[in-house]
């Protein structure tokens, strides 16, 4: 059994539990699949007796950073607050799952020097073709259109993570698929980081 996955004494023999939780964070185009993935992810492990949250970047918007645009300093503020939030929940022992565009490296290397060693990126990718095509809440239609303004992958820039823990390529696999790679990268993966700090 991988070091990541304990079996609790007091549990049924098929739970497992991560110890340490780790910080999923899933960065990707906007329709890469990120909150599908979120969404597919978070029972699959609480069946296995892990808690689990979602911070889903346009949840948060709505709420906690509700204010907060797409200018560099406002992506910038928007990280940093998620990632803080993400770290107070995993010290306290749940799983966070993460779902942010979050499309510079600078940012991604935010969200990692506040988490620690927890912190697990998971790149989400699907070409930006096949991301236009699927345009699951029709915003590529309307960047296109010039109806939104900074919008990743048509008018502001997404740089491909440089270290992800694992790249799902969710154009060539399916949903479950796609949570079951994420589950093996994190059984297999001692989270064992250097901190940018
Ligand atoms: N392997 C896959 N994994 C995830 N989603 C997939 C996959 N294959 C197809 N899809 C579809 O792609 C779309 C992804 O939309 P989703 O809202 O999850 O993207 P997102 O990355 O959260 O975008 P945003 O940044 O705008 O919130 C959904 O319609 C989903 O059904
Ligand atoms: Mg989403």
């Amino acid at each position: 059994m991988p070091e990541q996955l304990q079996k609790p004494d007091d549990r049924p023999a098929s739970t497992t539990t991560l110890r340490p939780p780790p910080v999923i964070w899933l960065t990707g185009l906007s329709g890469a699949g990120k909150s599908t993935i979120a969404a597919a992810l978070q029972p699959l492990l609480r069946a296995r007796g892990v808690g689990a949250v979602r911070l889903d970047g346009d949840e948060v918007r709505k709420g906690l950073n509700r204010g907060l645009g797409f200018s560099a300093e406002d992506r910038h503020e928007n990280i940093r607050r998620i990632a803080h939030i993400a770290r107070l929940l995993n010290e306290q022992g749940m799983v966070a799952i993460v779902a942010v565009v979050s499309p510079l490296q600078a940012l991604r290397d935010l969200a990692r020097s506040i988490v620690g060693p927890s912190y697990h990126e998971v790149f989400v990718h699907a070409p930006l073709e096949v991301c236009e095509r699927r345009d699951p809440k029709g915003m590529y239609a309307r960047a296109r259109q010039g109806a939104i303004a900074r919008f990743t992958g048509v008018s502001d820039i997404f740089e491909a993570p440089a270290n992800p823990a694992l790249t799902v390529d969710t154009s060539s696999c399916d949903v479950s698929a796609a949570v079951q790679q994420i589950m093996a990268s994190l059984e297999g993966t001692a989270p064992t980081r250097t901190l940018h700090q």
